[in-house]
């Protein structure tokens, strides 16, 4: 079965929660690198929309190769039905609130140093479990609230101590830019937690493939995308171009952006969101770690017992199983069947 799929003989569950955990920690680190390598910055909007257009070229091949025979016996016309056909506008909702949410972080990761950011991005499995509760029907235990109120306790720690994190110029600007920075933190968090289950809600009550899916969730994301640059910077690109400010780094950042998308629907697929969950709080260390040294990143005790807090969290609540009221309308235990075209 899919689950036990292999690559080297590592299960594909736990290579795609390793290169999570990977992805999710150079991601931040790469991401602000890129915003304060050069004097010159970039467009940020291009790079969302750079990083949609690069997905969209990666999830038709893989969803090509998951079943070429039946595309390429059907042809175009089949793959352009399956694209836009039946269902499909279900993932314009998904594509237009995970792209405020990629433009989001980015202004985020601007403002705020990687491991404040990394820990206050963790709010995102609260705004997932109330987003759950409310459009999975899920039922948390006493645990689970224990661990997400345990969470909020930990975060605010690292926030309340990281005004001697923050480096910029002066302190003034440091404390604006850092409370600009969590602000957009938090409507990322509420747009993940909304977008990740209403993406879960889709895939667990239709029978179309993950790849598909994400073909589709690209393919739209251009449009919002677009919008993006248009209204964001768009009087600044017709001064200045399209690619003014780019260097390395930011071609870095938009690699790991689709990678992570990417990353995500495997996970999604083989693991499930608690596995997600401890992957990202594992990311933290790392990130924090590697930022001790890159950035010169300073750790004080009540960010360590924030992080630990956090970790903790997430460590209980991953350990408690979910309970569900009711199976979902439709559902099927397996994504993948696939369908006949129909006439
Ligand atoms: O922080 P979070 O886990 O919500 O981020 C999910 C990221 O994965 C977003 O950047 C989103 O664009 C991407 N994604 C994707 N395809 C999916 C689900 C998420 O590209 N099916």
């Amino acid at each position: 079965s899919a689950m036990e799929k292999k690559i080297f003989g590592i299960s594909i569950k736990y290579l795609s929660l390793l290169v999570l955990v990977v992805q999710n920690s150079m991601l931040v680190i790469v991401m602000r690198y890129s915003r304060i390598v050069s004097d010159v910055k970039y467009f940020t909007s291009t790079a969302v929309f750079f990083a949609e257009l690069f997905k969209l070229v990666a999830s038709l091949c893989l969803y090509y190769l998951e079943d070429p025979e039946t595309i390429k016996s059907n042809g175009f016309k089949y793959l352009l039905h399956q694209i836009f056909g039946t269902d499909s506008w279900k993932m314009f909702i998904p594509a237009f609130l995970y792209t405020l949410q990629n433009n989001l972080q980015y202004r985020a990761v601007s403002l705020l140093d990687p491991a404040t950011f990394q820990v206050s991005y963790q709010m995102k499995i609260l705004t997932t479990a109330l987003c759950s509760v409310i459009l999975l029907k899920t039922i948390l235990g006493a645990v689970k609230w224990t661990s997400l109120f345990m969470l909020t306790a930990g975060i605010a720690l690292v926030q309340l101590d990281s005004t001697s994190s923050t480096q910029t110029p002066s302190a003034k600007t440091g404390t604006i830019n850092k409370f600009q920075g969590l602000v957009a933190v938090g409507f990322a968090c509420l747009l993940s937690g909304l977008s990740g289950v209403y993406f879960e809600l889709v895939l667990k009550t239709t029978s179309k493939s993950v790849w598909l899916r994400n073909v589709q969730l690209s393919l739209y994301s251009l449009v919002p995308a677009t919008l993006g640059i248009l209204l964001v910077d768009g009087s600044d690109i017709s001064k200045n171009g399209f690619f003014y400010g780019y260097t390395i780094w930011t071609f870095g950042a938009i690699m790991c952006q689709s990678l992570g998308g990417l990353v995500v629907a495997v996970v999604v697929k083989y693991a499930d969101n608690i596995l997600k969950g401890f992957a990202t709080s594992i990311s933290i260390i790392l990130s924090c770690f590697l930022s001790i040294f890159i950035f010169d990143f300073k750790v004080t005790l009540p960010f360590t017992i924030g992080t630990v807090l956090v970790i903790y969290s997430t460590y209980l609540y991953g350990t408690v199983p979910d309970k569900r009221k009711a199976p979902l309308p439709n559902e099927e235990t397996n994504y993948n069947v696939k369908i006949a075209p129909s006439g």
